[in-house]
């Protein structure tokens, strides 16, 4: 299965945690209702939008904003001081968002940033790249609009400060929104930085 996918459409999932990997195909062999994955590879010939289904079932999109708190808490106090702290005052820092699902992490990038710079500054200075290989993961998160349950977990003044109320949607500030590039970056086959990823068409 592994090396079909590879080889007909140059996705390489082999390094990929092998256990969650096949429970995902699994998952999605057992809602087709097939019983082999010989049977099952067929369906993927004949069938586009089954490769798609496949697709979004490994890929899986969970994220959120400042999801793994933990993870933030640690960024926020012990790495982005030090990091601000090896630069000069004017010097540029850029960021990369690998796997950027819908956008949420790269914009509490953005945030958590803008909160320790200051938005003039962080308009001057920073640069947040922001990469996923999931095409309509990439067309959300450019879009940057989220319903009120996606931005649950932000305070008030997060809300207030940084998004737009459009509607029923959370919209990100749109000229803070210039600062965040988004891209197509297949982590299994570039393992490149960003700054050797061609942006052109996706830089909005
Ligand atoms: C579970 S989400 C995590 C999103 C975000 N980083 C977060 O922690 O909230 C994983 C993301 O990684 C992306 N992804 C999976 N394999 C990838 C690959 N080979 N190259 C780039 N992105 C990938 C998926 O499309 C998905 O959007």
């Amino acid at each position: 299965m592994l090396t079909y996918l590879k080889e007909s459409r140059g996705f390489d999932f082999t390094g990929y945690k092998r256990s969650s990997l096949m429970r995902r195909v699994r998952r999605r062999v057992s809602q087709v209702e097939i019983d082999s994955y010989a049977d099952y590879i067929d369906q993927l010939q004949v069938n586009a939008d089954e490769f798609v289904a496949l697709f979004n079932t490994i890929l899986i999109n969970v994220t959120g904003f400042f999801r793994d708190p933990d993870a933030w808490d640690h960024l926020r106090e012990q790495v982005l001081p030090a990091l601000l702290a090896e630069r000069s005052p004017e010097e540029p820092i850029r960021v990369w968002s690998a796997g950027c699902a819908a956008g949420q992490e790269a914009y509490s990038l953005a945030m958590l940033f803008a909160d320790a710079l200051g938005v003039e500054t962080f308009r001057q200075r920073v640069k947040i790249y922001a990469t996923d290989v999931d095409d309509e993961a990439l067309a959300q998160a450019r879009h940057a609009a989220y319903t009120p349950a996606e931005v649950e977990g932000l305070t008030e003044a997060q809300l207030e400060q940084y998004f737009e109320l459009q509607g029923s949607r959370y919209c990100f500030r749109k000229d803070l929104r210039r600062s965040v590039i988004f891209g197509r970056n297949d982590l299994s086959r570039t393992r490149r930085s960003p700054g050797s990823i061609c942006w052109s068409a996706a830089t909005r």
